[in-house]
């Protein structure tokens, strides 16, 4: 049998015409949180991104390419034959316990030690993000995220019309002196603070981790504060050259709620991660899960199940470790050959990112149609912050392109900057360079 994607060639019968028009009768009835909503500079990208001829450094795609899809097809197909009938039938909002079992099994590889009873499975982390906000934020309400910070939840972030403060980091992440300022800074405002948001591993975009002793200062003062830390981790079992360093959840179990994904470790297509949250914040998860979804996706969580029970994860996570540390090694190496003077990134230590910050006067935003033209494709570094800073970095991705494209992707990219930089310099008074932000200094381990 062949199945035809929609719009596909081949497809069955023609598709109607459609009616194309930019006018909206119902402009005026959105809901004030709509306003928000803007297409991230991600999606965007993926477009021209896409092409064969353009080196994407833009995506955060993972490597799938290695699993094993052949004994994954079998293990489904048996799925089907003996279990069909549960594994694709509603299920429990909280998601299947056989899976939050397992999923307390991932977790212990960051030593955290947790009850199948406190994990909610979601439809990704994104899904977690979104109903963490859903059940701590109101309109005004603050949250405190790393600058820069993850794009996919500043969306969620600003379409429940929270206020996003952004707090510094230095070469070993959250800034800690920084973080007690910022919460001083919203008392004093009257603000409320809901939570603070981190990504501990190999940071998206900023490629840096926190050390154990950051962890634990970050946990003290949020614990002085009341404050609840959400700990967002999808990639913190990419590491490629030391064990994985103790979640924050695995210091402390009720200042915490922790968010973990399949995406990058598995596969993202099955959109399967979780939120593991003390009791009471718990509970309300799984009310709000069942009013989003009745339940996550009961196919996937069965899928997933197999997948742990009957393939190797921890050695194919360590096959992803390995091709990742390829490509990271590349990258660097493409960035310290071409990379013109006055240019410094970080060196992840896992993960799929490198942030780089470009000398001034360049501006990443601006840049960005010249790059695609002379084939390469990056993200802006504005899009992860709100409020709108950021155009002197950018974050290059090395998860999906292979070791050469890689080097070459930065060989057209320092041409890019390097030609900016000479009309720069003929056209522009030199002048004062913009002072950069506080938070958008370069940390110490950056070039
Ligand atoms: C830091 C971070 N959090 C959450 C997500 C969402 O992942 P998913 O919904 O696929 O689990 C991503 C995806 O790129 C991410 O980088």
């Amino acid at each position: 049998m062949t199945v035809d994607h929609p719009g596909s060639e081949g497809a069955g019968s023609p598709l109607p015409a459609r009616r194309d028009t930019r006018l909206d009768p119902y402009i005026g009835t959105y809901a004030e949180r709509t306003h928000g909503m803007t297409a991230s500079a991600v999606r965007a990208l993926f477009a021209v991104a896409n092409r064969p001829e353009v080196v994407s450094l833009a995506g955060g795609m993972p490597n799938i390419a290695d699993l094993p899809l052949e004994s994954l097809g079998g293990a489904i197909a048996r799925l089907v034959a003996e279990h069909g009938t549960r594994a694709m039938q509603y299920g429990a909002g909280q998601g299947e316990p056989v899976l939050r079992a397992q999923i307390c099994e991932v977790m212990a590889e960051e030593a955290i030690s947790a009850h199948p009873d406190d994990v909610v499975v979601s439809v990704g982390s994104q899904q977690g993000l979104a109903l963490l906000t859903q059940v701590f934020c109101d309109p005004g309400d603050v949250i405190l995220c790393e600058a820069p910070s993850y794009v996919g939840a500043l969306g969620v972030f600003r379409t429940y019309q929270t206020q996003v403060v952004h707090v510094a980091m230095d070469a070993d992440g959250l800034d800690p002196i920084a973080l007690r300022e910022a919460i001083a800074s919203c008392r004093a405002a009257g603000k409320k603070i809901k939570f603070i948001y981190t990504i501990p591993n190999f940071h998206n975009p900023a490629g840096i981790s926190q050390p154990l002793e950051r962890r634990r200062e970050i946990l003290a003062i949020a614990k002085s504060e009341g404050i609840l830390i959400v700990e967002d981790n999808p990639y913190g079992l990419l590491g490629f050259d030391s064990e994985p360093t103790p979640a924050i959840r695995s210091l402390d179990d009720g200042a915490v709620v922790y968010l973990g994904s399949f995406s990058k470790t598995f596969a993202p297509g099955f959109r399967i991660g979780w939120i593991l949250a003390p009791h009471a914040i718990k509970e309300k998860l799984v009310l709000a899960q069942e009013s989003a979804t009745l339940c996550p996706p009961v196919f996937s969580q069965y899928t997933i199940s197999a997948y742990l029970q009957n393939f190797d994860w921890r050695g194919q996570i360590k096959k992803s470790r390995e091709l990742y540390r390829e490509r990271r090694d590349a990258m660097l190496a493409g960035l310290q050959a071409h990379m013109p003077p006055g240019t410094s990134w970080t060196r992840p230590g896992g993960g799929f990112f490198v942030w780089l910050t470009i000398p001034a006067p360049l501006d990443a935003e601006a840049m960005l149609p010249r790059a695609v033209t002379a084939r390469v494709a990056y993200v802006p570094g504005n899009a992860f912050y709100a409020d709108g800073l950021g155009t002197r970095h950018m974050r290059l991705s090395y998860c999906l392109p292979t070791p050469d494209q890689i080097i070459e992707g930065t060989r057209r990219l320092a041409e890019v900057m390097g030609n900016e930089l000479s009309i720069n310099a003929i056209f522009s008074n030199p002048g004062r360079p913009r002072a950069l932000h506080p938070y958008e200094a370069p940390g110490p381990d950056q070039r």
